[in-house]
């Protein structure tokens, strides 16, 4: 290994991976990378660029003049820049989240990501999270966790998110829109959303906030000390 630590975390939209893993990663002392974000930021410049976001030979033309940045900010959140312009709450409309899916299906939108996240897990203790990390990203990380939850109980959580935001969406729209991008992400032919089989799954339907940082944390500890 590189000498660093790298939890891998993964699981369907909504299921909590990035709160959870934010405030994980904090206790830890770790850097937290959501690669969500960076499938985002594709799909927004795609959709800025009038293109179809299904059409794969348009957005792999469009890749070589993205520019695309991972910083954080003074509060330590995850910032996202696209060609020097900062579009971290841009790339959290909902209209952007289909966009993502629409091209993290593309085996050229990942080819040209994947580096990006290495990187990030090459050079420092991380807690990364997305739907391929412990199966295609990292799969020699000391912790996988597949942080999942109902799609009723992952689509009420989001509607809260986005009425926090001014961003409010009826539950139904939200509720299909989720069952939508899980189809989407699972049946997806490269670097479907699955549980890697040497991932522990941690289910969070039923448990709120707190409970749920608990046991991501105790499985984190619980994993690296069989490691150690
Ligand atoms: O985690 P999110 O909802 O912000 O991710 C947006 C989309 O990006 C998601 O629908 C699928 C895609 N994605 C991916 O294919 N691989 C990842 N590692 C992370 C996200």
């Amino acid at each position: 290994m590189n000498g660093h630590i790298a939890v891998a975390i993964d699981g369907p939209s909504g299921a909590g991976k990035s709160s959870l893993a934010r405030k994980a990663a904090a206790k830890l002392g770790y850097i937290y990378v959501d690669t969500g974000a960076i499938y985002r930021t594709v799909g927004l410049a795609a959709d800025r660029a009038g293109l179809d976001t299904h059409d794969e030979d348009a957005v792999k033309a469009l890749l070589p003049s993205l520019g695309i940045d991972m910083g954080y900010n003074t509060a330590g959140e995850q910032c996202m820049t696209l060609n020097g312009e900062d579009v971290s709450a841009a790339i959290r409309q909902p209209r952007i989240s289909m966009a993502a899916s629409n091209v993290s299906a593309m085996p050229p939108v990942r080819a040209f990501l994947l580096d990006m996240q290495r990187k990030m897990a090459r050079e420092n203790d991380v807690i990364m999270d997305g739907r391929d990390i412990g199966t295609v990203v990292l799969p020699d990380a000391e912790v996988k966790i597949f942080l999942t939850a109902s799609p009723e109980a992952r689509a009420q959580r989001r509607m809260l998110e986005l009425e926090q935001k001014g961003m409010s969406q009826p539950y139904d729209d939200v509720l299909r829109e989720i069952l939508q991008r899980d189809e989407q992400d699972m049946n997806r032919a490269i670097a479907p959303l699955r549980q890697a089989d040497d991932a522990v799954l941690l289910d969070t339907s039923d448990i709120g906030f707190d409970e749920s940082l608990d046991r991501l944390c105790g499985i984190i500890g619980a994993q690296l000390e069989k490691k150690s």
